[in-house]
Order: C-alpha cells, then sequence, then structure tokens
C-alpha cells in the first residue's frame, strides 16, 4: 500500500491528524493494533480545553460534543472543608472546559472518518517501521496474520506511551525527562448524579479526591492511592466513605452514592522525550510525553501536537518547505514543558506527599489559599486549566 503520511495509532492524536491532514486534502492511512470496540469503549478522562472544542466543531464534528457534553466555566479547590472557585469566564475572557468522555471523542472521530471514506486499518498488528532516515519510509505490520507493507512519505507516531514508534528512534539521539509521583489515583464511574455542577479538586489531610462526571446521571470520581494499590481492599462502601471524608465540608456537603460500573486504579508520572522528531517520523502524543491527570491535560496536548504537524505537513505539500517540519519538535516541546509545568504544579498542591513535613503541609495549604484568594494567582491557574493559546 502506498500513501502520503503513514499513522500508528488511533488515539486521539492518530485520528485528529488524519481528519486534518484530510481538510489539507493530505491522504493517510491509520494503523491501529486493536478492534474498533476496544477503543471505542477504553475509559479515560475527559475534559477537553476551549481550543480542542473550538478545532473540533471548525472540522465539523462536534456535533454530538455540543450536545452531549458539558460545557465548564469554572472549577471549585476545596480544602480546609471550604470550597473557594475559580471563574475561568472572569478571568479568562470568556473561556471553559467541555466534559466529553475521551472513548466518545474516538467514537466521533472514528465514526466521521470512516464515513468520508477514510481509511483506518484495525487489527493492525505487530507494525515496525523500517527506512526512518529514507525519503520512502515503510511500515511493516500483519493484518489476520498476513505481512503487509504501507509505503508513505511521513510516519507519525501516534501510538501512545507503549507504542514502537518512540522506540523506533536510536537511544542515543533521545534524551529522556521523567519524574515518577509516588502515589496513584483510583478511579471509579458511578451511576449517581454528581453532587455538584463543576468539578471539585480537594485537597485533604487523608490524601487528593477529585469529583467529576460524565452526565447528569454518571459522576466519574477519583482518590489518591498508592501507585500499586490492591482494588480488592477496597469494596464499594470503603470507596465511598473515603470520598465523603475527603470532600466533606463545614456546611455539610455529601456525594450522592449509586452503583459503581468501572473502577481501577491509574499510575502518575510526568515523561517527556526530546526531539519528538527522527527523520522521517514524528512522534505526537503519549508517545512522546505523560502528563499526571491533575492538569487533564494528556489529550489536550496530544492535539496541540497534531495541530503543529498537520500544518508542516501542509506546507510540505503545498510548496515543498519544510521550515515547519524541521522546527515542530521545537515549537511542540515549548508547549509541552509549559503543560508539563501545570501538570507537575496542580499535582503537588492538590496531593499529599508522604515524606511531607508539618511545615510542608501548611505551606501547602498557605498556596491554596493565595491561589483562591489573588486574582493575578487564579488567573494563572484558569488560563493554564482552559488551554494556553495555540502558538
Ligand atoms: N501499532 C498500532 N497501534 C498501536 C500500537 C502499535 N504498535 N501501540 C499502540 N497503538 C494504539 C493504541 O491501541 C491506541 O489506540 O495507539 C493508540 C494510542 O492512543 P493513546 O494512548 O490514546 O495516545 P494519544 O493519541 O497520544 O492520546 C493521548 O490519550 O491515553 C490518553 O491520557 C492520554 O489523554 C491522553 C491521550
Ligand atoms: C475526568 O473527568 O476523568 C477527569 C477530570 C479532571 C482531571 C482528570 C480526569 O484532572
Amino acid at each position: 500500500m502506498k500513501t502520503q503520511v503513514g499513522i500508528i495509532g488511533a488515539g486521539p492524536a492518530g485520528l485528529v491528524l488524519s481528519h486534518l491532514l484530510r481538510r489539507a486534502g493530505i491522504e493517510s492511512v491509520v494503523l491501529e493494533s486493536q478492534t474498533r470496540q476496544y477503543i471505542e469503549e477504553r475509559v479515560r478522562a475527559g475534559v477537553l480545553e476551549q481550543g480542542t472544542v473550538d478545532l473540533l466543531n471548525e472540522l465539523g464534528l462536534g456535533q454530538r460534543m455540543m450536545r452531549q457534553g458539558l460545557m465548564h466555566y469554572g472549577v471549585e479547590l476545596r480544602f480546609s472543608e471550604r470550597g473557594h472557585r475559580i471563574d475561568f469566564k472572569n478571568l479568562t475572557g470568556g473561556k471553559g472546559v467541555m466534559i466529553y468522555a475521551q472513548h466518545e471523542v474516538i467514537k466521533d472521530l472514528v465514526g466521521a472518518r470512516l464515513s468520508d471514506g477514510g481509511q483506518i486499518i484495525f487489527e493492525a498488528r505487530d507494525a515496525n517501521i523500517h527506512g526512518l532516515d529514507d525519503e520512502k519510509p515503510v511500515i511493516r505490520f500483519t493484518q489476520s496474520g498476513s505481512p503487509q507493507e504501507l509505503h508513505c512519505d511521513f510516519i507519525a507516531g501516534c501510538d501512545g506511551f507503549h507504542g514502537v514508534c518512540r522506540n523506533s528512534i536510536p537511544s542515543d539521539v533521545l534524551r529522556v525527562y521523567e519524574r515518577d509521583y509516588p502515589f496513584g489515583w483510583l478511579g471509579i464511574l458511578a451511576e449517581a448524579p454528581p453532587a455538584s455542577h463543576e468539578l471539585i479538586y480537594a485537597n485533604h489531610e487523608r490524601g487528593f479526591a477529585l469529583l467529576s462526571m460524565r452526565s447528569p446521571k454518571i459522576s466519574r470520581l477519583y482518590l489518591q492511592c498508592k501507585p500499586d494499590e490492591d482494588l480488592d481492599a477496597w469494596p464499594d462502601s470503603r470507596i465511598w466513605e473515603e470520598l465523603q471524608k475527603r470532600l466533606a465540608t463545614r456546611d455539610g456537603f455529601t456525594l450522592s452514592e449509586g452503583p459503581v460500573i468501572q473502577k481501577g486504579v491509574t499510575g502518575m508520572r510526568s515523561f517527556v522525550v526530546e526531539p519528538m522528531q527522527f527523520g522521517h517520523l514524528f512522534l505526537a502524543g503519549d508517545s512522546a510525553h505523560i502528563v499526571p491527570p491533575t492538569g487533564a491535560k494528556g489529550l489536550n496536548l496530544a492535539v496541540a501536537d497534531v495541530r503543529v504537524l498537520a500544518a508542516g505537513l501542509k506546507e510540505f505539500y503545498a510548496n515543498g518547505k519544510r521550515e515547519l517540519l524541521q522546527r515542530y519538535s521545537e515549537i511542540c516541546l515549548r508547549r509541552v514543558w509549559k503543560v508539563q509545568r501545570f501538570s507537575w504544579w496542580m499535582t503537588s498542591l492538590l496531593h499529599k506527599f508522604a515524606d511531607d513535613s508539618e511545615f510542608d503541609r501548611r505551606r501547602q495549604l498557605a498556596e491554596l489559599d493565595y491561589v483562591t484568594s489573588s486574582r493575578a494567582a487564579s488567573t494563572t491557574l484558569a488560563e493554564n486549566y482552559v488551554g494556553l493559546p495555540l502558538e
């Protein structure tokens, strides 16, 4: 098979890229190792920055998101049993975020791409890359057991953290920056009406907690736990009991409880590789960087990467110029590091660190007090949360 851009991975990065390329009249083929059903049902996060919402609408992909998603113009920071609202609309000139589950975004992107004749090859197994520094790299893979080849001009490595693309770059070329956090998140999806109409990020002496949602009937809640927490030790009743404690307020706030329909533990890590480009391979999204979920940035950063990549490919196919493609890594990494900083900062501000002294604890509470009582400080949080302006 031949195409212009071979895209490995049908996550937010790969699928948004395929739509951006179609709009620019550039051919692409997406190779995905999993089945369509698997990627459309995989529970992940669900906060879209204003810029991501605007891009999906611009691409004509936002109808269901606008119908079923929940637009929020603020979040609450809760500590010392009191809540403090950060007013995004007021602090960012009207911007907000959309609460719309990542797998719903995936469903919309896959459905639209296939209905306008786009090529997504599911169950494309054992993908590997050849000739990265040639003009015509090749992706070899198997489909229902038979070997296939995809010849392309460029390869977009959108295969996530555990994919093959990052490891195709020689290790002496790649610089890795990482930080693991000494805790994880125990997350649940529950058939319980959200007890708040906006997200609540809680800092509590028992550990962090987050109230999020998927719809007026479905709550999404997280609590800080050990990175390798044993889920069997957490029957639903204990989870609700702990969430009630960490989200409690002086004026008697309580969560409405309900059947837990999904639960899991996710580790917390900050990870960046540089450069994000090698020869004709361009890494985008989780294949190049991972952020802890506290800032709700993973999906949005993946979309920001492929915007830059699509612009560079558009310039190349329009007039043969490679300037933007050559600056791809530099441009993306400026944003990646700012988003890494914000996600690390939110994580440090809101979680309990076991080795924290009483001084650290009081300093953390003082920072929360400052962020929620200073317009300058709350503006910083708001402008990062709704999404920094795109380059
Ligand atoms: N060959 C083909 N496809 C692969 C391979 C491979 N070797 N390895 C992984 N994939 C697919 C995965 O099945 C997945 O569908 O690549 C896709 C990568 O998607 P994501 O992991 O969602 O990564 P990305 O598109 O960069 O989006 C980042 O997704 O995981 C969330 O929190 C993360 O929000 C962030 C966002
Ligand atoms: C979610 O709704 O899953 C969610 C919200 C905010 C976060 C992380 C996850 O910071």
